[in-house]
């Protein structure tokens, strides 16, 4: 009895420091990987509408900083595929780091203008906050065209029906 006892202390324990090393620990090996999605936006807003459309073969680059002293740690590049989705491996707990996922270019000439702030998607590196799933997601990233479609009018009135609120920008593209 006595015994029995042991031994399921002794698979406890090992489970339990299994997971510490695989999962738990940073810089510890784990199949985390980051994915998200690069669109083209026909209007020049900056955010997905009825007529974005997935980028295939972008590039988007993953960079992880040290909170303390802002070094890049961990830096990556990936390709979105015919749907936009690009998928990145990381394979590391990084949760002392701060990682952002940017655009780096397109290939679709008409659809290659970065976003005004050079847009960044902050993702959460980590095992640590209970997410069971190895998946991260980042937010949509997007390029823009030189020049906003026709139906782009349409779509800015119908997402702000009162001109107010409208940002200035927005206006110059109805008013085209
Ligand atoms: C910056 O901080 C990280 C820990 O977050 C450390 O590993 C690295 O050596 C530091 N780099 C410099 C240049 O101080």
């Amino acid at each position: 009895m006595a015994k029995n006892n042991l031994a399921i202390v002794a698979v406890v324990l090992t489970v339990s420091s299994l997971c510490s090393l695989a999962y738990c620990a940073d810089g510890e090996k784990t199949d985390i990987f980051v994915e998200g999605k690069v669109y083209c936006d026909p209007c020049r807003v900056q955010f997905p509408t009825r007529v974005s459309e997935p980028i295939d073969g972008a590039t988007v680059g993953l960079e992880c900083r040290s909170r303390e002293n802002g070094t890049i740690m961990y830096s990556l590049e990936g390709k979105t595929d015919k749907n936009g989705i690009y998928s990145l491996p990381v394979d590391e707990d990084f949760a002392e780091l701060i990682c952002e996922v940017t655009t780096v270019s397109s290939p679709r000439d008409d659809c290659n203008d970065k976003f005004a702030d050079f847009e960044k998607a902050r993702v959460l590196i980590t095992t640590k906050n209970g997410v069971a799933s190895m998946a991260r997601y980042a937010n949509p990233l997007g390029f823009m065209k030189k020049e906003a479609i026709p139906e782009c009018k349409e779509i800015i009135k119908e997402l702000f029906p009162d001109e107010e609120d409208m940002p200035e920008e927005f206006k110059e593209i109805i008013e085209q």
